[in-house]
C-alpha cells in the first residue's frame, strides 16, 4: 500500500483558454465555498453509475447520491492503493478508500459538450503530491461559472480518473488516464489533449466516494430458545448467513426440513440442509431473490428463505429487515 502525506500549495489561477481552464486551490481551503451555482443550463449527460465494491448487492435501485459523504470527510478518506492486475484492470496505483469497510469508491462517468475557447471550468484541489514521479491524489473542489463543466454532476471531492474526447457519434478521438496524479500531472494530461472541435464532448471517468448503504437487521429466536431479539447492521451486499454467523447469532434448526439425502448437520452454505432457514416478517425486498431451486424448496412457505443463499440491501437499498431464525420450531 501506498500513500501521501497531505501537501499545502499556493493559490495560483490559470485563465488560458483550453480544457486546461482549471483553479488550484490551497488544500486548507473549505472545498464547498469553491462551489459556483449552475447558471449556464449546459446539457450535460450522467452516463452511468456503478458501486463496484458492492457487486454483490444486485443491479443498483436507487439514487446513489443519497449516499455522498460531506466534502471535509471526503478530502479525508481518499487514498492511492498499489494494486495487482485482475481481469478487470491492469497492474498500477488506483483511488481507495482508507475505510474501505464503511466506504465505497464508485465510479461515475458524465459527458459535456467541448466548446471552441471554452475550458472544462473546474476547480482542482491537490490533496497529495509533490513527488517526482507525478503521483498524486488531485480533487475537483468547484465547476467555474460558463466553464463546459458548469451545471454538470460532477461533485466537489470528486476525483477525474479519465479523460475521453469523442465525436458526435460518441466514437474515441483521443482518451487519456489521470487517476491518481498530482495536481501538476492532471493538468499536464488536460493539456496534452488536442483542441475542442465542433461536435466534440468529453466523457469524464470520476472516482467518487460514498458511504456503503446499511440494513438493520432484528432477529428473533423461537419462544423455546428464550432468547432476546437481536439487532444486527449490516451493509448492503453482505451474506445473511455468514453475517449472523459472525455475530453470534444460534443458527441450527434440528426440526429443518433437509433438502440432502443422509445429511446431518450444516450444508456449509451449499443451500442442501435448511438448517439456516429463516422467516421474514418485514423487509422481504432488502433480500437478494430466490433463486429457482429455492422458491421450489419453499413453494409452500413463501416467506422462509435460506439465509445462506440471501444478500441484504439488494439493489443498494437500506431498510429494516425483521427475521425468526429456526422457524421449524416457531411452529412447534
Ligand atoms: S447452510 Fe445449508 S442450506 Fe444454508
Amino acid at each position: 500500500m501506498q500513500s501521501f502525506a497531505l501537501l499545502i500549495y499556493l493559490l495560483v489561477y490559470s485563465t488560458t483558454a483550453t480544457d486546461a481552464f482549471v483553479v488550484r486551490q490551497t488544500s486548507n481551503a473549505h472545498p464547498q465555498s469553491a462551489l459556483r451555482s449552475s447558471a449556464a443550463g449546459i446539457p450535460v449527460t450522467m452516463m452511468e453509475s456503478v458501486a463496484d465494491a458492492m457487486s454483490g448487492a444486485g443491479p443498483i435501485q436507487v439514487d446513489m447520491n443519497q449516499y455522498n459523504l460531506d466534502p471535509e470527510i471526503i478530502a479525508n478518506e481518499w487514498t492511492a492503493v498499489l494494486q495487482p492486475a485482475t481481469p478487470l484492470q491492469e497492474e498500477g496505483i488506483y483511488l481507495q478508500a482508507k475505510n474501505k469497510r464503511g466506504i465505497l469508491v464508485d465510479t461515475v462517468k458524465i459527458k459535456i459538450p467541448r466548446r471552441k475557447g471554452k475550458g472544462l471550468g473546474l476547480e482542482l484541489l491537490e490533496l497529495a503530491g509533490g513527488r517526482e514521479d507525478g503521483l498524486g491524489i488531485t480533487v475537483v473542489s468547484g465547476l467555474v461559472e460558463g466553464g463546459c463543466a458548469d451545471g454538470s454532476e460532477i461533485m466537489v471531492g470528486d476525483s477525474i480518473s479519465k479523460l475521453q474526447v469523442v465525436d458526435a457519434q460518441e466514437n474515441e478521438i483521443v482518451s487519456v488516464s489521470t487517476e491518481c496524479l498530482s495536481y501538476d500531472g492532471t493538468v499536464d494530461a488536460i493539456l496534452s489533449l488536442p483542441p475542442a472541435a465542433d461536435g466534440q464532448s468529453m466523457v469524464i471517468t470520476l472516482k467518487r466516494l460514498r458511504r456503503k448503504p446499511k440494513v438493520q437487521v432484528t432477529i428473533q429466536y423461537p419462544p423455546s430458545m428464550k432468547e432476546n431479539d437481536v439487532t444486527i447492521e449490516l451493509f448492503s451486499g453482505e451474506n445473511l448467513r455468514r453475517s449472523m454467523l459472525i455475530k453470534g447469532i444460534k443458527l441450527n434448526d434440528p426440526l429443518a426440513r433437509r433438502f440432502d439425502i443422509g445429511g446431518t448437520g450444516s450444508c456449509g452454505a451449499e443451500g442442501t440442509c435448511g438448517t439456516c432457514s429463516i422467516s421474514i416478517i418485514r423487509g422481504q425486498e432488502l433480500l437478494s431473490p430466490p433463486g429457482q431451486t429455492e422458491q421450489q424448496m419453499f413453494r409452500n412457505n413463501p416467506r422462509w428463505r435460506l439465509s445462506c443463499k440471501a444478500r441484504v440491501g439488494y439493489g443498494l437499498r437500506e431498510g429494516e429487515l425483521v427475521v425468526r431464525v429456526n422457524p421449524g420450531q416457531w411452529e412447534q
